[in-house]
Formats: C-alpha cells, sequence, structure tokens
C-alpha cells in the first residue's frame, strides 16, 4: 500500500453504496498504472438529506472526485460551482471534478451507452428503441441521437415517454407496442424490469429477433431475462457491464488526466 498524506481522494457516493463496484474498478486502475500512491478511491455513503454538508465537504477536505449514483446525481446539482452543457441537457451530474476548490459536474454515463454500441455497430440512421423513460433513458437518448439515430422511447407511462421524445426529437410510444419495438434495430433497456425479478422482462422473447442488437443497462450479477432471451435469438448483446466500465473509463480520465487502463479496469470486475 503507498498510501501517504499526500494521497488525492476519490470516492463514490450514494444511499445504499455498498454494493457500488467502483472502489474496486478504479484502484485496479490506479494499480495498473502505478499511481496508486497518487489516488485512492473508496465508497462513501452519503444520506441525500446531507448533500449540501457532503459537498462542503468536497472543498474543505479537497476531495479530488466524486461518482455520484442516484438520487444524488440529481441532488448535488444546486450545489455545484459549473455544470457542463452535456449533464444540463442529460438533466443529471455523475462526475464532479474538483479543480483548484472549483466544483465542476459532468456526466459519462452517455459515453457508457455509446460507446459499447459503437463497438458493435454503426449509429447514424439506426433505429433505436429505448424502454424507459427515467434517468439512465435520458442518457441513453442523449447518446443516440448524438450520432443521428432516429429515437424511439417506449414507457409504462406514455405521458414520460412524450416528454423525454419531444426534448430529444424523437417518438414516444407505450412499453407494450411491441410491434414497433421489433421493427428497431437497436433496443436498449433502461428500465428495472428484470432487476428486481430475475424472470421478468420488458419484452417478450418472440419480438426479439436475430438482426436485433440488445443492450440492458442495468447492472446485475446475473443475465437479466431480456439478455437470455436475446442470445437464444442470437441476437447481439451488451450488459450493463459495459455501461459500468465505459463511463468509468471517462470519469478515471477526468480524475487523474490519464487515459483509463482498460483491460485492468475490466479484469477486476470480471
Ligand atoms: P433510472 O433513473 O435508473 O432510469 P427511474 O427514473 O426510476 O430509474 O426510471 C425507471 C424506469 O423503469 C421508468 O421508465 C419506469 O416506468 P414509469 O415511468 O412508468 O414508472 C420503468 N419501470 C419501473 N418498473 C416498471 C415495471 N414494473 N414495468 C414497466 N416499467 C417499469
Amino acid at each position: 500500500m503507498n498510501i501517504t498524506a499526500k494521497t488525492k481522494i476519490c470516492m463514490v457516493i450514494g444511499d445504499p453504496v455498498e454494493h457500488s463496484l467502483s472502489p474496486r474498478m478504479h484502484n485496479a486502475g490506479y494499480e495498473a498504472l502505478h499511481i496508486d500512491g497518487h489516488y485512492v478511491y473508496v465508497g462513501c455513503h452519503v444520506d441525500v438529506n446531507h448533500i449540501e454538508d457532503f459537498v462542503k465537504g468536497i472543498r474543505a477536505m479537497g476531495i479530488r472526485g466524486v461518482s455520484c449514483t442516484l438520487p444524488h446525481k440529481l441532488a448535488v446539482m444546486p450545489y455545484l460551482d459549473e455544470i457542463d452543457d452535456i449533464a444540463q441537457k442529460i438533466g443529471a451530474v455523475n462526475t464532479i471534478v474538483n479543480e483548484n476548490g472549483k466544483l465542476i459536474g459532468s456526466n459519462t454515463d452517455w459515453l457508457g451507452i455509446l460507446e459499447p454500441l459503437q463497438q458493435v455497430t454503426d449509429l447514424p440512421g439506426k433505429r433505436v428503441a429505448v424502454l424507459g423513460a427515467g434517468g439512465a433513458a435520458r442518457a441513453a437518448a442523449y447518446a443516440v441521437t448524438s450520432q443521428h439515430a432516429n429515437l424511439m422511447i417506449f414507457n409504462r407511462t406514455k405521458e414520460k415517454a412524450e416528454k423525454l421524445a419531444s426534448e430529444f426529437d424523437g417518438k414516444a410510444y407505450a412499453l407494450d407496442d411491441y410491434e414497433a419495438i421489433k421493427s428497431a434495430d437497436i433496443i436498449i433497456n433502461t428500465t428495472s424490469v428484470g432487476l428486481k425479478n430475475e424472470n421478468e422482462t420488458p419484452l417478450p422473447k418472440k419480438y426479439i429477433i436475430k438482426n436485433h442488437i440488445v443492450f440492458d443497462v442495468v447492472y446485475s450479477a446475473h443475465p437479466t431475462q431480456i439478455i437470455t432471451d436475446a442470445k437464444e435469438k442470437e441476437a447481439k448483446t451488451i450488459t450493463g457491464i459495459e455501461m459500468l466500465l465505459h463511463q468509468g473509463f471517462a470519469q478515471f480520465n477526468l480524475f487523474t488526466g490519464h487515459d483509463a487502463p482498460k483491460d485492468a479496469m475490466r479484469k477486476a470486475l470480471v
């Protein structure tokens, strides 16, 4: 262990936070680059009611970088010095960087969606079905429209789909409009269906075809039902671990100034 009084602290905050894999991922990156004496990454349980005090603590202690999970992604926003344009558009901050006392909020979640997709397909002109209309759906909507894909939002509460679609120039549908989902090239699940109950899926298997790319951004230890079904249909699949890794690679760069050692960080998670 190389930690000294000069070591800079980075952390993930959440409520709960104990399940987070981010400390493992970032610390593996520091070790791989031999900068584990310069940076250490921990988890911190922050009650969202104490978020203003926590932000004061970032300044008081000179904490270098903070990764935010829900609900802190929204709650920190009023207390930062600057929020970059992308985080403003997505409406959430998952990354805080402390630049000599100035706290800058940004968002790397959209890169966690964009980069794994770009590894398997070209996005311009593709039809993308985003299932859900919450925070993760906003990051997905930003990611795919930034590459001129055609956005389709499907949600149980259709009014929310309509609101999100109007902001990102997409089309809104009910979540059970399965034929419309089937007509897409890419399906991105951002709903929490499948997270609590492993056997549940937002899309019946018969509507998945071999040509689909199916991305479940929800991270879970076991493959979710929609991923299992897509694999059985021989569709291309991308799991939530890819989102976690790619948003983390971008954060690593913002916190340390180094390119993320991707293999080492990936190895720490699998
Ligand atoms: P996040 O920010 O992580 O995306 P969220 O804002 O709570 O989380 O959004 C959860 C999404 O999952 C919403 O789109 C929600 O649909 P509603 O807007 O209709 O609530 C969707 N969702 C959650 N449970 C669901 C269920 N049982 N069936 C269908 N959709 C569900």
